[in-house]
């Protein structure tokens, strides 16, 4: 029986669950299975997507039937093919003998290598930017090399704004009932797996990744079909945050992966005794047995920590059999960018730190710490120092900020509050309405933090009466201030609480958003309307993030910087009249009288605290 699902009004999912296969490629466990991902389009033609895997051809072609509602099949669209995803082309061609097949030169060599059948007649050959127009949907191709083969090629539905991805944010794991990745705790029950996949599948090639990354930002996604796994239809940049990392090779999580070989288990214990001492400095750590945990679980862990320490016994004169299938297992993968320390055990000529050390070396960008732990049979209460010493020279990394610790430079232990006014802020009037009632204040935190979809966060004082509104509505805009904003515009917004005051009063026409919420058109160079997806609570602020829903310019003036605001808008602080004492608020110029300003002293006008102000 059929088992298919709707994707869109026009979209199917036809694919089909393997949960009995053993091994993915002959080499990867899959104990939850796999889905094969196949979709049809039913337009003016009738267009599918890949098709799966011959272990599940028998529903595969079921489901293609059903969804076809006795349609013929005017095209396929192969992408990738590698098996699992081509392995049905000459049933479903022997089935469907009016299919056109669309496809690139290398797709089209690949697909004759691996099968034989009158090919040269029905193809239809595409090329990078290339067109199909379908009926109301077009079809552009874009190739992406090496993700995960040669050939692969994804599709872009500009209609729907679906990207067909072949490989790329596929998962392993079969479907067990929902499509969609929102259906589920992704997170939680997923990212781990998804995770395996890449970096077992695609993560030797993130150069690639990238390039494909790059074609795919210029696009206006609003869904992602894989070949595996889950298809995305909300909080793509879930996924998408997540490849940029892996592609690059930048680690996820600070913290510490111990993989170790141990015959006896006094390698083990020389692990173990390191992960004590790392936890003691407040470092996170995970632990692997090399012989019990599968190698792609352990390359998955080495993507995701910061830094790696491998400890293993010596065998046969080398390196443990385990511990030395998972180092080239790593080496193969192109694992870089990573801090390495090594731990090894031998009873009379330990050379497995060495070897481990040499594969390792040729990888890019890996920091191997200098010494080796080096272990004749068991760990002695003399060389406790000796691991104490590699903790200590770990934790090094994690005291000091990213990237100081790789000169090994000392970290600055306090913190100068003065060093976050060198942050190069913007200003901007955040505004929100709550039923009739429009409010706004300024905010010095907007940031864009993806592209697909556009995403913003923005950082709003409790305080605020607009915060309130916001965490209420989940709406708002933002209106970026120019450097023609005069310093009225900031005590009118900043210096006042609206829930005592209209700070829109005489502000002119209530220009408005699609949302319905206000903004300045004067003294502003753009605005722009969001919706809350996250909000964050960071103590006596809230962090929103949120998806941006309209942009537009209003001119081509300069955003003003907070240096800006200080240098050239700001009135300068004049000193209190006759020779009395106070204190200034760098903020807004307020001045408290008196000898002393308590520690919890809050300006009345802009409600800065205490360290804001200084001495006149
Ligand atoms: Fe799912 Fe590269 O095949």
């Amino acid at each position: 029986m059929y088992c298919i699902k709707k994707v869109t009004d026009d979209l199917v999912w036809v694919g089909a669950n393997d949960r009995r296969l053993a091994l993915f490629e002959g080499v990867y466990s899959v104990p939850a299975g796999v889905s094969y991902n196949s979709y049809l389009l039913t337009d003016e033609k009738t267009v599918l997507f890949d098709t799966v895997d011959k272990a599940v051809r028998q529903r595969f072609l079921e489901n293609i039937e059903k969804a076809l509602k006795g349609r013929k099949l005017d095209y396929l669209v192969v992408q990738h093919v590698e098996p699992d995803h081509s392995a049905v082309i000459p049933e479903l061609i022997r089935q469907h003998p009016e299919i056109k097949i669309v496809c690139s030169a290398r797709v089209l060599e690949f697909i004759k290598q691996f099968y034989d059948f009158d090919l040269d007649s029905r193809v239809h050959l595409v090329e990078e930017n290339d067109t199909l127009n379908t009926g109301k949907h077009t079809l552009h191709f874009v190739m992406a090399p090496m993700v995960h083969w040669p050939e692969v090629m994804m599709t872009y539905d500009s209609t729907a704004k679906i990207l067909f991805s072949a490989d790329a944010f596929g998962c392993f794991g079969a479907l067990n009932g929902a499509l969609f990745a929102d259906e589920v705790d992704f997170a939680k029950d997923y990212m781990d797996e998804t995770r395996r996949y890449y970096s077992n599948i695609v993560g030797k090639y993130g150069t690639q990744v990238e390039s494909a990354l790059d074609k795919a930002s210029a696009l206006n996604i609003e869904m992602i079909c894989p070949l595996h796994g889950f298809v995305w239809r909300t909080n793509l940049s879930e996924i998408v945050s997540k490849y940029m990392l892996w592609s690059k090779y930048e680690p996820e999580e600070r913290g510490v992966m111990i993989a170790y070989a141990s015959v006896y288990g006094n390698t083990e214990n020389a692990a173990e005794i390191l992960a004590c001492r790392l936890r003691d400095k407040g470092i996170k750590t995970v632990i692997f047995d090399v012989s019990v945990t599968p190698a792609s679980e352990i390359v998955s862990a080495a993507f995701k920590w910061s830094h790696l320490v491998f400890a293993s016994t010596t065998y046969n004169a080398g390196i443990f059999v385990t511990m030395e299938a998972l180092i080239n297992d790593l080496a193969a993968h192109n694992i870089q960018n990573r801090r390495v320390a090594i731990i090894e055990n031998g009873s009379w000529a330990p050379t497995s730190g060495g070897l481990i050390r040499e594969i390792l070396g040729k990888c890019e960008k890996i920091n191997i710490l200098e010494n080796n732990v080096s272990i004749l049979s068991g760990l002695k209460a003399a060389q406790l120092s000796d691991i104490e010493s590699m903790a200590q020279a770990i934790g090094a990394d994690f005291a000091a900020p990213a990237g100081v610790a790789q000169n090994n430079q000392a970290a600055p232990n306090a913190v100068d509050p003065n060093v976050m006014f060198k942050l190069s802020y913007g200003l901007f009037v955040l505004t929100a309405r709550d039923g009739n009632k429009d409010n706004g204040c300024i905010i010095n935190t907007v940031m864009q933090i993806t592209v697909t979809p556009v995403k913003i966060t923005i950082g709003v004082n409790k305080a605020n009466y607009t915060h309130d509104m916001i965490i209420k509505t989940g709406k708002f805009n933002v209106s970026v201030l120019s450097e023609k904003a005069p310093f009225r515009v900031f005590q009118q917004f900043g210096f006042h609480s609206g829930k005592d005051t209209d700070k829109f009063a005489g502000s002119g026409e209530a220009l408005r958003t699609e949302n319905g919420i206000r903004y300045l058109s004067e003294w502003t160079n753009g605005v722009i309307s969001a919706e809350v997806k996250e909000a964050v609570d960071c103590g006596t602020h809230t962090l929103f993030i949120a998806e941006v829903k309209q942009a537009f310019s209003l001119s081509r003036d300069a955003s003003v910087t907070y240096q800006y605001y200080f240098d050239n808008i700001k009135p300068k602080p004049q000193p209190p009249k006759g020779n009395k004492k106070g204190f200034v608020c760098k903020i807004c110029g307020y001045v408290h009288e008196g000898d002393t300003l308590p520690d919890d002293f809050i300006c009345p006008l802009c409600k800065h605290g205490a360290a804001d102000f200084e001495k006149i």
